[in-house]
């Protein structure tokens, strides 16, 4: 069969081993996953009052509802937003939309997967740069290798795995350094954890620079990973261009549902990201007792240095019922595990410890 040449050396995308995997594999009572960024204490209580209705309908096209509620909320017009089966989607409309063959991609290395994967599926070239000494993205080093087949550079804000942010000033000279015929992806997945006032308010930039795509998610502050709703804010040429490659009818009614239900419970957020910064705290606290290093995180995940194999440590974590992230390039003594409940860490972390004594 001829398939694309793209795909060739593209794996099926792999999600971690889940909990009940795990509790069959090792023969275990209890599994905690701190593998996805999840939020450990779920959505808004308010989602328990949906109504099933006209479910024989196709969803709403045009996100009417959380469409509205969403230009309220950063006051942007209807049509600087776009809505994705997760943002995931919309970092696969970005690649469809922009990039052409041999069209080149840049990021800082490690980050997010998929803006590999769908650069190489449209046979563009992704081309990356380390992260800094302090585990930032390298936006000068980035500004220093754009060409003139540079359509789109994604700088995941704050990053995932490294959990660091680049600030507003950092941005601002970068975005005044380059074109702005180029696409400059800000993938905000996990900005409402942010802690530091430096972060951007990046929506006010896009009056300056029509140029950038914020993107945006319900499925790790919202604790709606299940329901797959991403958005993506910016100017009207781009979401012009985006809307002609997006799937119809791709957020499904329930979906559309519960984030407008989210979108409305504040407190909720509030006290997730609350408690999410309480428990930062408490590791921060537990992993210094212990010596053991981390990198200082603005999100609900943090990368802890083991100082020994990392995939070896992933497994007896395993072993003991606890699911984390290896193998990030680059950083192979690392594990990236997601902020849990107190509970779960303060464990977590006493298991870490015993396996680091022993290994
Ligand atoms: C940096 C980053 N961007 C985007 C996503 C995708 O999120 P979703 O497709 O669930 O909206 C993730 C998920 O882990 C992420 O870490």
């Amino acid at each position: 069969m001829n398939y694309k040449k793209s795909i060739e050396k593209i794996e099926p995308y792999k999600p971690g081993l889940s909990e009940k995997d795990i509790k069959i594999k090792y023969n275990l009572e209890k599994v905690v996953k701190l593998a996805s960024n999840e939020n450990p204490y779920g959505p808004s209580n308010r989602i328990k009052d949906i109504r099933l209705d006209s479910i024989e309908r196709y969803p709403d096209n045009y996100c009417r509802e959380l469409r509205s509620k969403l230009s309220k909320k950063y006051d942007v017009e209807e049509d600087n937003l776009i809505f994705g089966n997760g943002s995931v989607e919309i970092i696969q409309m970005l690649a469809r939309a922009f990039v052409e063959p041999n069209d080149e991609v840049l990021t800082c290395t490690p980050t997010f997967q998929s803006y590999y994967l769908e650069t190489i599926i449209e046979q563009g070239k992704m081309i990356d740069i380390p992260v800094t000494e302090s585990f930032k993205f390298d936006l000068d080093g980035l500004a220093n290798i754009i060409t003139p087949r540079t359509k789109l550079i994604y700088i995941a804000n704050p990053n995932n795995p490294t959990g660091t942010i680049v600030t507003e000033n950092e941005l601002r000279e970068f975005l005044k350094s380059i074109s702005k015929d180029i696409v400059v992806v800000l993938d905000e997945a996990y900005s409402e954890f942010v802690n530091d006032k430096e972060y951007p308010d990046s929506v006010k930039l896009l009056h300056e620079y029509p140029n950038i795509c914020i993107l945006r998610t319900f499925s790790k502050a919202y604790g709606l990973a299940s329901y797959r709703v991403g958005y993506g804010i910016s100017s009207v040429e781009i979401i012009k261009e985006l809307e002609k490659v997006r799937l119809p009818f791709n957020v499904s009614s329930i979906a559309q549902k519960v984030a407008c239900i989210a979108i409305d419970d504040e407190a909720h957020l509030n006290e997730c990201v609350k408690n999410n910064r309480k428990v930062i705290e408490l590791v921060y606290e537990k992993l210094d007792e212990n010596n053991i290093e981390y990198i200082k995180t603005e999100t609900n995940f943090i990368m802890i240095d083991t100082k020994k194999d990392g995939k070896l440590v992933h497994e007896k974590l395993l072993q003991n019922g606890y699911i984390v992230r290896p193998g990030f390039p680059g950083m192979d003594s690392y594990l990236r595990v997601t902020i849990g409940t107190e509970a779960e860490m303060l464990d977590f972390i006493d298991c870490l410890k015993n396996i680091l004594k022993e290994i």
